[in-house]
Formats: structure tokens, sequence, C-alpha cells
């Protein structure tokens, strides 16, 4: 048996889907912990591109079990869309087949119009949010005022809530952001149909799926990265969620004794949506022709994504807050037809060599990257599917970064497409 974490160990969309989705081939059950539809994993299976927000990637397998955890919060006008396009495509056939967490939160309007209304109102010191209510929504989950799925699927319980909650959250909307409140009236008309639609999702996942006695394999999908985590990443420039391979054990309810190997997933250079230092950030050219070979623009928002070198500090970091057992590298590809290519390998501040990532934002913002040049290579890497195929310079640069992290690689992603992937080490093996 072998439960596995996969987290991202930069900025988020460093391609987690795609490993995700490879390795739920050898898992029974797949389980998100952390994050809301502020993650976008995006899937090509047999030429068609799924974007999924909410509903782990391993819905794209037909018998697999698919859980949200209790950790993550779910904005049930997006889960119930979501569940409808995946059956239109033929996905999600069995009745079993997602299970939803019960004590998982509720993303509700009021937590999108806070996000957006707030972010408006901090003008160049916004933090650059999704807008969808994620962080509203976690802090008051922590401020013990949140409406879970299991209120929310008793319509009785939910008005309830509704009533208890919903005087402050206004005030606060009309006094503070100058916003439109909302009556309890309205969100039940729009929101009942919706708890209709969920309840027969919404279970213990604890006692009918993670705790059976069973031989099984369960994969964690992390969402967001690490760089994101509200404790370990570039705070206050972060997600508010833990997004650290720890938290699957929180966000799921199943035991730190559970869980046997943790996966990071790194791009083969850095991008960040959102405002934030990024050490590593290129200029206009080279960072455009990242953005645009890498189709780096964000799947749930289509922000342009800010594009940079590696940076093996973030990654380091990454390692060591997650403990990380071996690390997948993806987008090999993007970086054909450089002639050089950057790894930045440490940090210098105030004269001195840095090898962590300092705590504030504004030292942060102040680092120099210490940069090593390798060459690049001009072949296009789409068409390959063994490693001994890769260009040397290529396979050079993925043995640099294993070198110089000290964690192996185990696999190598080149392309979209689940046939482009070069597995090294299966770690469910
Ligand atoms: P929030 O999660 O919407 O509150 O946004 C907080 C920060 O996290 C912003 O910089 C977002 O761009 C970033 N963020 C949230 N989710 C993702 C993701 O899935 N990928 C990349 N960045 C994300």
């Amino acid at each position: 048996m072998a439960n596995i974490v996969i987290v991202g160990t930069q900025w988020g969309d460093e391609g987690k889907g795609k490993i995700v989705d490879f390795f739920t081939h050898y898992a029974d059950v797949v389980v998100r912990f952390q994050g809301g539809n502020n993650a976008g994993h995006t899937l090509v299976v047999d030429g068609v591109k799924t974007i999924l927000h909410l509903i782990p990637s391993g819905v794209l397998h037909s018998k697999k079990i698919c859980v949200i955890g209790n950790g993550v919060v779910i904005d049930p006008k997006v889960l119930c869309s979501e569940i409808l396009t995946l059956k239109k495509a033929g996905y999600l056939k069995r009745a079993k087949a997602l299970r939803i967490s019960h004590l998982a939160n509720l993303i509700l309007p009021y937590h999108q119009r806070i996000d957006q209304l707030r972010e408006a109102a901090k003008g160049d010191l916004k933090i650059g949010t999704t807008g969808r209510g994620i962080g509203p929504c976690y802090e008051d989950k922590v401020a013990r005022r949140g409406i879970r799925m299991a209120d929310f699927v008793r319509p009785e319980i939910f008005e309830k809530r509704l009533e208890d909650v919903l005087p402050e959250r206004n005030a606060y909307l009309e006094k503070v952001l100058g916003g439109q409140p909302f009556s309890v009236k309205e969100l039940l008309k729009e929101y009942l149909p919706l708890a209709d639609t969920l309840r027969g999702y919404v279970e213990d996942v604890g006692e009918t799926v993670l705790h059976q006695k069973k031989k099984q394999h369960i994969l964690f999908e992390g969402a967001q990265g690490t760089s994101l985590d509200v404790d370990h990443g570039t705070y206050p420039y972060v997600t508010s969620s833990n997004t650290v391979a720890g938290f699957a054990s929180c966000g799921s309810g199943l035991g730190p004794t559970q869980i046997h190997q943790v996966v990071g997933v790194a791009k083969a250079y850095t991008t960040r949506v959102g405002s934030g230092p990024f050490p590593t950030e290129l200029g206009e050219e080279t960072g455009q022709y990242l953005r645009e070979k890498g189709g780096e623009y964000g799947s749930t928002t289509g922000r342009p994504r800010r594009c940079g070198w590696l940076d093996l500090v973030v990654i380091r970091h990454a390692m060591k807050v997650n403990g990380l057992t071996s690390l997948v590298l993806t987008k090999l590809d993007v970086l054909s037809g450089l002639k050089k290519i950057k790894l930045g390998v440490a940090y210098r501040l105030d004269g001195k060599r840095l090898n962590t990532v300092p705590a504030t934002v504004e030292d942060l913002e102040r680092v120099e990257p210490v940069y090593q040049e390798v060459p690049g290579w001009r072949e296009d890497l789409t068409g390959v599917t063994k490693w001994r195929q890769l260009p040397t310079a290529a396979r050079r640069y993925v043995e640099r970064i294993q070198d110089l992290l000290g964690v192996g690689i185990t696999s190598v992603s080149i392309g979209p497409s689940r046939q482009q992937h070069i597995v090294l080490k299966n770690p469910f093996k």
C-alpha cells in the first residue's frame, strides 16, 4: 500500500493536474485536501482538453473514487456545473465516483463580493487574488462562522446558519466596503436547488472511503504551490490555505502516519500569477517567449502568468517544508530553442549569499539571484518518449537540477498529453 501526496513546489501552475492524472492510474482513491476553485487543473486526454477547478483530476479515470476533503472550500455553483459538464462528457457515470466531505466549508456569494471589493479598494497593493471568495471563506471557517456541507444539505439548518452569519457579513459589506448586502431569502432561493443536486454526494468520507480496512492506494492532489502556502509561502502574497503536504492529513482526516511519500512537481522554469516578489522573473523578451511557448495564461482567470528562470532556492524550501521524497519536472519542452538557460542557485542580499527564502517581502523583493548558466538545445522534444532520446543538453539540464537539489527526479514531462511523459521511477511501484 502506498499513500502519496503530490504538491506544487513553486507558485502553482506546475502542471500537477497532468501528473496526478498519470499517477491516478495506480491509485484507488484521489483526494483534494485544500483550496477551492481558485485552482485550475488542465488535462489533455485523447486530444480533448478538460479544465477542472474543484473535482480531483482522478475523475477522468473510470473506477476511481474521487474525494473532496474537509480542507477544501466549495462553491456549490461551480461544483454543480463541473459535475454537469463531466457527466455530459461521459464521466462520473457511477453514483459513488465522487464523495464530498460533510465538513467542507461553503463559498457563498458574500465571500466573492468581499474578496472583489477588498481587492479593488487596495489598488496597487492588491494581492491579485482570483476573486473567487477563497480568502473570506477560510476567514469565516477560522472565525467559526462558516457554513459546512452538512449544514447546507439540511435546508432548515442552512437557513438557520444564514440567519446567524448574514447580519454581521452584511454590516461588513455595507459599512466597511460600501457594497450591497444579501438577504437570506434570495440566497435560499438560489442555493436550495444546488443543495438538492449535491446531497447525494455529501457524506463522512473518513468512514466511507478513507478509513477502510481493505488495501487501497490513496493519492492526495495538492492545489496551488508551496510558495503560496499561507504559512510557508511569500506572505502576504499567498493563498489562504496550507498548500504543503502536511495539510493532506488535516484536510482529509487521514492521520500523518498513513502518508508514505511526497512527490513535488516543479516546472522547468518558474511562473507566478498575481502580485508579489519573484526574484528570477524575466524581462519582456525571454519572458514573453516562455509565456507564448508554454501557454502561460491562468486556467482559472486567463491572466498572463509572469515567467522567470528556475529558482532552486524556492524548490529547496519546498523540499524541506513538504519533506519531498522525489521530484517531477514538467514542461521541459518549453525551453527548447533557447541558446542559454539560467538556473537560480542562491540569492544575494546586502552583499551576503543566501540559500533560503527571506521571511519579509521587503527583503525578497531586494534579493539578486545568483545564476549558473547552462547550454540550451534546439530540438523539439514533443515526440520524445524515452530518456535517452532527449538531446544531451536537455538531459544535462535535468541532471544538473537533480545534483544541485540532492533529490531524485523520477519523471519528466515534455508536453500536455498523457503520452508525453518519461517515467524514470514510479513511486507507486
Ligand atoms: P486566492 O487564492 O484567490 O485568494 O489568490 C491568492 C493568490 O494565490 C493570488 O496571487 C492568486 O493568483 C494565487 N493563486 C490562487 N490559486 C492559484 C492557482 O491555482 N495557481 C496559481 N496561482 C494561484
